[in-house]
């Protein structure tokens, strides 16, 4: 065989797998409080979510020109000003010039070797009570899934994980501070 058609049988072999479970993962974003959820709610969810906002990490005049520049084709962005100020706001506070945006293209790679708890309690410390306490962990009960978007979003603002530790630690807190599976 030549070396295209060996490359060809390798990409074949491939391919089923990529297609299979290999998504990206998306973002999740929690709605904001009480004022801005309303103008979010009346002027930006009739159209999409509010999970795209965190691919994105700008100050108040990016934002702005986003919203224009996306919306132009689709009737234009328009807000009262006390509206887009509230809406303006809390995007930046959230998804501002000091965050990272969130991957549009992080996939899952697998793993085959799993943490003990000390193992996990060893990266726990080194890599996220920079900020906060380990309570934030104790307190949180989420599905893997959930707890791959937290830990990816976690990474974007400064946790220092590796894509493996990242998938192992993702795999233990699924395990240990899961969901309850038969509810
Ligand atoms: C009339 C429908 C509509 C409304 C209302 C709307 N959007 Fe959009 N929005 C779109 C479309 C369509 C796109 C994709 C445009 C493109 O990719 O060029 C988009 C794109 C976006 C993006 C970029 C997403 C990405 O992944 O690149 C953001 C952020 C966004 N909108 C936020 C908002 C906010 C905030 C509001 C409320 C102020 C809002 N949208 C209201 C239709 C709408
Ligand atoms: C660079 C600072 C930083 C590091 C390091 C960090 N976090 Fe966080 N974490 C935050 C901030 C800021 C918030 C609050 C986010 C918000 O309210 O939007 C948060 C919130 C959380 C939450 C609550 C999320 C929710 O949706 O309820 C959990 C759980 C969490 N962090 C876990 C971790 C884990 C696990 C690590 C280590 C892998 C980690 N954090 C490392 C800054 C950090």
């Amino acid at each position: 065989m030549n070396r295209l058609r060996v490359a060809l049988v390798l990409l074949a072999a491939c391919l089923p797998l990529v297609g299979q479970n290999r998504r990206p993962t998306r973002p999740q974003v929690s709605r904001p409080d009480g004022e801005t959820w309303q103008v979010i709610r009346k002027n930006c969810t009739r159209c999409h979510g509010i999970d795209d906002y965190a691919f994105f990490a700008l100050d108040n005049a990016g934002w702005n020109l986003l919203l224009e520049t996306k919306h132009q084709a689709s009737g234009g962005y328009k807000l009262a000003d006390n509206d887009r100020k509230l809406l303006l706001d809390w995007m930046v506070q959230k998804f501002g010039p000091t965050t990272k945006p969130f991957p549009r293209t992080y996939v899952p790679q697998e793993i085959t070797t799993f943490f003990s708890d000390p193992e996990a309690h060893r990266l726990l410390d080194r890599a996220c009570t920079k900020c906060h306490g380990l309570d934030r962990v104790e307190n949180s009960r989420f599905p893997e899934e959930r707890w791959r978007v937290v830990a990816i979003d976690m990474r974007e603002r400064g946790a220092v994980l590796a894509d493996e530790e990242l998938e192992r630690l993702v795999e233990w807190l699924g395990r240990v501070w899961g969901t309850n599976q038969d509810k």
